[in-house]
């Protein structure tokens, strides 16, 4: 069943996720990032994108906060919003490695919400997205619950997915949220800390760090690695990866 929707069927794309990749010559994957607000998820992405560019590879960046401006823009920070945002993004990140086949199938499939019940706007925002979209997609989101990354993993291949958990960590406090509650760049954990913003990830919302992933950067106050180096660090893997 797909929701609310009847009597709709599948069309399999006649040309395959193989012929696409030998066109760009690359495979495609998804490196999703995730950490707490401010801990520098958006500065790596942009930077990953940047060095996958010079080097001739295709990728796209599908940031949180952008997202929220238009495709995610009808939702919100409950629990059960930010599993929506996730479920969106994996949607998108299936379709732009060239995984059209079985995966999307099953997470249309398998969710409340299904795609074609988005209504217009968001499938217009979808249609925008998939017109820009490279092969290797970097989603950079807060993601903050195992149980969401969990499901994103189990959607897509194994080997299409890399999990860099970008966690900071602050030597003075010992602890990731100081740093990046230090930095506040968007003045939003003051206004979480004063009550005016509620249900905030690290204040009065859970983050959920990785039990294992693939790339763990750490950034120690003091001592903070260029997004140059850390993105070279992720390209290097993919490298290694094939
Ligand atoms: S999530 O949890 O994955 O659905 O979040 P995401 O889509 O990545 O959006 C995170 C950005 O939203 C802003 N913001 C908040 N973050 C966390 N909790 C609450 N309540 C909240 N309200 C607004 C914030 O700018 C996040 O951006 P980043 O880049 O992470 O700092």
């Amino acid at each position: 069943s797909l929701g609310n929707s009847n009597n709709i069927f599948w069309q399999e794309c006649p040309v395959g996720k193989l012929e696409r990749q030998k066109l760009i010559n690359q495979k495609g994957c998804v490196v999703w990032i995730t950490g707490l607000s401010g801990s520098g998820k958006s500065t790596l992405a942009f930077a990953l994108n940047r060095q996958l560019y010079s080097r001739g590879k295709l990728s796209y960046v599908l940031d949180g906060d952008n997202l929220r401006h238009g495709l995610n823009k009808d939702l919100g920070f409950s629990a059960e919003d930010r599993t929506e945002n996730i479920r969106r993004v994996v949607l998108i990140a299936i379709c732009s490695v060239g995984s059209f086949g079985k995966s999307l199938r099953k997470l249309l499939a398998s969710s409340t919400l299904c795609f074609a019940n988005f209504g217009v706007p968001t499938s217009r925002e979808v249609a925008k997205l998939f017109a820009d979209a490279g092969m290797i997609c970097i989603a950079s989101l807060i993601s903050p619950y195992r149980k969401d990354r969990d499901a994103c993993r189990a959607m897509l291949p194994d080997s299409n997915f890399i999990e860099a958990s970008f966690l900071t960590k602050a030597v003075f406090m010992n602890t990731p949220l100081s740093l990046c509650e230090s930095r506040d760049a968007k003045g939003l954990y003051k206004l979480a800390r004063a009550g005016k913003i509620k249900g905030f990830t690290g204040i009065d919302d859970p983050y959920e760090p990785p039990l294992q992933c693939e790339i763990e950067l750490q950034q120690i106050d003091g001592v903070c690695r260029t997004p140059t180096a850390m993105s070279e660090q992720v390209v290097s893997y993919l490298e290694e990866k094939g």
